[in-house]
């Protein structure tokens, strides 16, 4: 790996730089696409351009400074931004245009070949420069570029711009070590980086005195943590210090990988209310072959053990997974593995996905890859099987009363929504009505009591308890 001052000094920024100064860019508008890591990043670069004196619009005609905040996870991903990128092209004149996130790292200078009109490409390894990025661009620079994974650093920013005032996230890792088969994000977003604990701690705190009272921390694989300072914390110590953070009410953490997940984080979990009891550990596929082809590090009996620790613990811990169908060579009976995991795990919910071939993953080497009619109707079969599994799962709760932070209102069914501990969305009536005195009555924000009184199988329905 190169040494950071190298990066830094040389490799950060390539430009072509084009004779003349460029307009003053004032008024910028961005639009992200993907996970939480990308949500999270932009809110860091608002924050970055807020400081340095720019005011974010609601519209890309009215912004100077266009940016879109790209995902390339699956193909439908990827061409939604150049499907964006083509759509804007008419109006784009004298204004700039940035491709940013993981098509920009991956598709590199060849964004600008496909869209001429584009003027920064900058990957998420290199945010940390992207003031000086900013400072090509106003320079009139229109080939700016920030591209290299060879840095240790992670992104943070004094001033972060965050939408909800009740929610925050916080990354604690950035990139990914492993090598899944099917997965870009590796080459998308580099080698992993820890922050420092005394960093991720403080901004919590400081969260806290802002007025949030639940944090997610973020990351590809989060039990990869490892806390580069002295303190030494790995994610299951760095998750029982983040529950004792005064004044926090919850706390959740996402993306979980099986093979770094330790019984100590279910531990953290079940002696701590602070820490939410719901863990997201994607599985992929339920049949151990599948999964070595995958090089996901684990077999299905290894996984189920994890799902032991959970189910063994004194909380009722809400798990959810990903599911990847249609894997290259995908059995029938491969495949029935997959739905009779789903069984024995109970998932409260899962994201169920059509494998999608990847630029420069191992796996598009793989032969027998499946059509899109059967990955489809093998998707179809999964989501209907765990629909099934839900129903009843979700029926359970009816009766209890479960505390919720209000997220917000639905005029059409006059209706509050709130999440519980195990993320589970609930409905339910309160006599507030947002509105209805003038005086901007709301409950957004606040934790409160709903008795449950109906289910479906994606949502729960209730009463506050007032
Ligand atoms: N780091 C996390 C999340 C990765 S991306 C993890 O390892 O779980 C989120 C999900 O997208 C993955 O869990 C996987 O289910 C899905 N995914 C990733 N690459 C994919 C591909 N090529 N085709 C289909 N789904 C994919
Ligand atoms: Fe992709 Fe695997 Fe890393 Fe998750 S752990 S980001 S699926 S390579
Ligand atoms: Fe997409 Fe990159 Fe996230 S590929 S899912 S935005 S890490």
């Amino acid at each position: 790996m190169l040494l950071s001052w190298n990066y830094r000094q040389t490799e950060a920024i390539c430009t072509v730089p084009i004779m003349g100064v460029g307009p003053r860019m004032n008024k910028f508008y961005i639009e992200t696409f993907g996970c939480q890591m990308n949500v999270h990043d932009s809110e860091k670069v608002i924050g970055t351009l807020v400081g340095k004196g720019y005011s974010q619009v609601e519209t890309p005609d009215e912004a100077d400074l266009v940016l879109y905040n790209t995902c390339s996870i699956r193909d439908r991903a990827e061409q939604k931004v150049f499907n964006r990128l083509n759509d804007f092209k008419k109006r784009s004149k004298d204004k700039v245009i940035g491709v940013l996130g993981c098509v920009a790292q991956q598709e590199g200078e060849k964004i600008f070949d496909r869209a001429p009109y584009v003027s920064l490409v900058a990957g998420s390894a290199s945010y940390n420069q992207f003031p000086q990025m900013l400072v090509q661009l106003e320079a009139g620079n229109r080939r700016v570029t920030g591209l290299s994974l060879d840095t240790e650093d992670t992104f943070e920013v004094p001033y972060t711009r965050r939408d909800n005032p009740h929610k925050a996230f916080l990354t604690i890792i950035e990139g990914c070590n492993k090598s899944c088969a099917y997965c870009v994000v590796p080459m998308t977003r580099g080698p992993e980086r820890s922050r420092a604990s005394a960093g991720v701690l403080e901004e919590a705190r400081q969260l806290v005195l802002n007025g949030y009272s639940e944090i997610t921390l973020l990351g590809q694989n989060v039990n990869s943590y490892m806390d580069p300072s002295d303190a030494g914390l790995d994610f299951a110590k760095l998750l029982r210090r983040m529950g004792e953070v005064e004044g926090l009410k919850r706390v959740r953490f996402t993306t979980s990988h099986p093979r770094d997940f330790v019984k100590e984080i279910v531990d953290a979990v079940d002696e701590n209310p602070v820490l939410c009891n719901h863990i997201h550990l994607p599985v992929q596929s339920g049949s151990t072959t599948v999964l070595d082809r995958m090089q996901r590090l684990y077999t299905r009996d290894e996984y189920m053990r994890r799902i032991e620790w959970m189910k063994n613990a004194k909380r009722n811990i809400a798990i959810t997974s990903d599911i990847i169908v249609g894997f290259p060579g995908e059995t029938d009976e491969e495949f029935a593995q997959t739905l009779h995991l789903l069984d024995e795990v109970q998932y409260d919910a899962i994201f169920a996905f059509k494998y999608s071939q990847r630029p420069n993953t191992p796996a598009l080497q793989y032969k027998d890859h499946m059509s899109e009619e059967e990955k489809g109707s093998r998707l179809g079969v999964v989501q209907e099987h765990q629909r099934q599994i839900q129903i009843p799962r979700n029926a359970s709760y009816i009766g209890n009363v479960e505390e919720v932070i209000v997220d917000g209102y639905n005029k059409a069914t006059q209706q509050w929504l709130g999440k519980n501990t195990q993320n589970k969305t609930i409905s339910f009536s309160h006599p507030v009505i947002p509105g209805s005195g003038g005086d901007g009555s709301t409950i957004e924000g606040s934790y409160l009591k709903v008795r449950v009184t109906r289910s479906g199988p994606s949502s729960l329905g209730g009463e506050a308890v007032v």
